[in-house]
């Protein structure tokens, strides 16, 4: 069942093989550099991708333009305050607009932080303050095949270990990302938010919720957590907040919105010490860097996103993307997460070494065979790193029909099918800063 139906449609097209064949030559084997309308089904990310409601559309006409005291801010605080549960909100361009403002507020060089993992800007923001960003996931988060309700979980454990090593003093701040993006979009339970409450207690620091797919989270909860089946989705998705100090919102995920984000702290003080910080990076901060109209289309996402059948129907829709890839041969981690589905390129492609790139190869061949854009999330994006070679298939919110995900599943069986036949990749230009080469670099097929 689909509990809206469709008012606007864009066009798209599946460009013919030579075209395709082209446009992956001309960005040199890097999906970031191909013209969007060369693209058929876009999975590049889930976020500010997605397709606003018409009661969205129409607010925006709403929009107040004032510098400072915009209704549309009130409107947006009202939305807050009745979704999430907190009073002081400061907008911001997006979710790394808010990252700056917290971090910068609470951070400085030395510290560390704790965090179930650290989303790629959330990582980058603590690193910026000259502290440094420990993960704690919990077992199994990075295993493709382990079994488990809330694998996203922050292992308490853990940190506690770490803060015993480091010496509590140096842990300013505690944070958890719900659902855990960089965990395979795997939810966190209600149980360890609290405990994750607890352990920024004893350590006497902030504890920060990453709320961009709260809403998601929630549903996991009501779904899977032990006595929470009977209660109401926005009852769930408010308490998982109630424990945070402050939170960090990407309002292109759960805010169901393509630009904007936001803010929410309780204690005044450091309310107050945002607020001058976002004043330098991002607005006044009635407007933090956005239009009013953006504004107000975020307050009304943020109502529409704990919608139950919206978020059911969503979560739903990225399972049944995984089923129809599993279908297809085609090795996931599973159980799949809210928002995207992770392959497993390194297992798929095992004949390529993680050093010529599996990851990036499936991206490149799913583009070929069926113009499908994934991202690559593993020894290309993260040199270095410890981590499998995943490539992530994000679903845009109310976008997409099965039509669609069953054009991604036939490209992906179409794939395996000639999966021999592929060889690695090795980087010919790149970017002076390491981190973000899976951004711009290029790439050419390498023989060995
Ligand atoms: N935190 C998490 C968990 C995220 O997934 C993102 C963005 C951010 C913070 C930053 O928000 O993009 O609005 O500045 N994730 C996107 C993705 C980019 O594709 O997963 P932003």
């Amino acid at each position: 069942m689909r509990s809206y139906k469709a008012k606007a449609v864009t066009p798209i097209r599946l460009p013919d093989r030579e075209g395709r064949i082209e446009a992956l030559d001309a960005a040199g084997h890097n999906v970031f550099n191909l013209d969007s309308d060369a693209v058929y089904v876009d999975l590049l990310t889930d976020s500010g991708t997605g397709t606003m409601s018409d009661e969205q559309w129409a607010a925006l006409m709403r929009g107040d333009e004032a510098y400072a005291g915009s209704s549309s801010f009130a409107r947006l605080q009202s939305a807050v305050s009745d979704v999430m549960g907190f009073e002081h909100v400061i907008p911001t361009h997006q979710g790394r607009g808010a990252e700056n403002v917290v971090y910068g507020s609470l951070l400085e060089e030395g510290d560390v932080v704790l965090n179930n993992t650290h989303f790629d800007t959330t990582r980058a923001h603590v690193a910026n303050q000259g502290a440094e960003a420990v993960d704690c996931p919990v077992e199994g988060a990075w295993d493709r095949e382990a079994t488990g309700e809330f694998l996203g979980n922050f292992d308490v454990a853990q940190g506690r270990e770490i803060a015993d090593e480091v010496g509590a003093e140096r842990i300013p701040v505690v944070v958890t990302t719900i659902t855990n993006n960089s965990a395979a979009g795997q939810p966190v339970s209600l149980a360890n938010i609290r405990e994750t409450a607890e352990l920024a207690d004893e350590l006497d620091a902030w504890f920060v919720v990453d709320a961009c797919r709260f809403a998601e989270n929630a549903h996991f909860v009501k779904e899977r957590e032990p006595g929470q089946g009977d209660r109401a989705l926005a009852d769930i998705a408010r308490e998982q907040l109630s424990y945070a100090d402050a939170i960090t919102m990407s309002g292109k995920k759960d805010a169901l919105v393509n630009i904007g984000g936001f803010a929410a702290i309780r204690d005044d003080d450091l309310f107050e010490r945002a607020k001058q910080r976002a004043i330098l990076y991002e607005g006044f901060p009635t407007y933090g860097g956005l239009a009013g109209r953006d504004i107000e289309a975020m307050a009304v996402g943020l109502r529409e996103a704990v919608d139950p059948p919206y978020v059911a129907e969503r979560v739903e829709q990225v399972a049944t993307l995984g089923e129809l890839l599993q279908e297809a041969g085609i090795p996931i981690v599973t159980p799949t997460g809210g928002h995207a589905v992770y392959v497993d390129a390194g297992e798929l492609l095992d004949h390529i070494p993680t050093e010529r790139f599996p990851g990036q190869r499936l991206v490149c061949e799913l583009y070929r065979e069926g113009a499908v854009r994934g991202v690559e999330l593993g020894s290309f994006a993260f040199p270095g790193a410890d981590r499998p070679d995943y490539v992530r298939l994000a679903v845009p919110r109310r976008t997409y029909w099965r039509e669609h995900l069953e054009h991604v599943a036939e490209t992906a069986a179409a794939v395996r099918e000639q999966r021999e036949e592929y060889v690695g990749l090795e980087i010919v230009e790149e970017p002076p800063m390491k981190e973000l080469r899976h951004f711009s670099a290029r790439l050419e097929p390498v023989e060995e």
